[in-house]
């Protein structure tokens, strides 16, 4: 597992230009994902993250010690193998020297991964599909989930036995917020509709809620 390296002085820059130019388009909103995460970690004590359908959003190595990435796409794939480029990024952005940890997996991760079960703090699932239908057995009881609607895992996770809802994520102005009061208020769908795994994967997408927060934290209970 790669480990963020000290910075040395700015001569030692040895970034690929492709690595560059993928996190400039991923941070376009400069700086947005780093103060999701670190809104998070301030909440959520997570060691060790798992982050399927992560593309090349590295922010969450700059609040999380130790992230397991994960993407089917060969640009991640591409991006995550200049080790010493994202090592580079993580230290300059997060400002830390202290050895931070990431992995990044070129999989599927609807299969097997090869991870310990049970193993993880906090699991990612933000804009990739019904991450929570497959890699929850990572997760373990008491972790977290952090999941956004818009492709229908938030609504997967709450009809899913193992989870609870902790607290929603929500964003004003560009800050992110995690707030645990108020929580029978939310998840409430605006439409009467029977909400089944099946109805979800048909519908492709979220559902609509009457309160609508950024992303919503899980715990983890069976
Ligand atoms: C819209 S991007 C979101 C990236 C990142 N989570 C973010 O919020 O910036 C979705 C990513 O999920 C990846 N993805 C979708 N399904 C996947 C799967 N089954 N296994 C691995 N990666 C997947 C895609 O390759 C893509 O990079």
């Amino acid at each position: 597992m790669p480990v963020v390296e000290p910075k040395r002085s700015i001569y030692d820059r040895s970034m690929d230009q492709r690595t560059e130019k993928l996190w400039a388009k991923q941070n376009q909103h400069e700086g947005d994902r780093q103060r999701l995460f670190s809104a998070v970690a301030g909440e959520v004590d997570a060691a060790k993250v798992l982050y399927p359908g992560s593309y090349v959003d590295v922010a969450a190595s700059f609040a999380f010690p130790e992230v397991t990435y994960v993407d089917t796409d060969d640009r991640a794939n591409r991006f995550f193998a200049d080790v010493d480029g994202v090592a580079e990024i993580i230290a300059e952005a997060a400002g830390w020297t202290d050895g931070r940890r990431f992995t990044f997996l070129h999989r599927d991760y609807r299969d097997d991964l090869g991870l310990p079960l049970d193993s993880f703090d906090l699991l990612i699932s933000l804009y990739a599909g019904f991450i929570s239908e497959h890699c929850t057995r990572y997760l373990k009881v008491g972790g977290k989930l952090l999941v956004n609607p818009s492709h229908g895992d938030a609504a997967m996770a709450s009809i899913d036995d193992r989870y609870r809802l902790s607290a929603v994520v929500t964003s004003e102005d560009g800050r992110y917020r995690v707030s645990r009061s108020g929580l029978d208020g939310y998840l409430i769908p605006k439409r009467e509709q029977q909400i089944t795994r099946e109805f979800l994967h048909e519908l492709g997408k979220g559902i609509g809620y009457t309160k609508a927060p950024f992303a919503y934290l899980f715990e983890r209970v069976g």
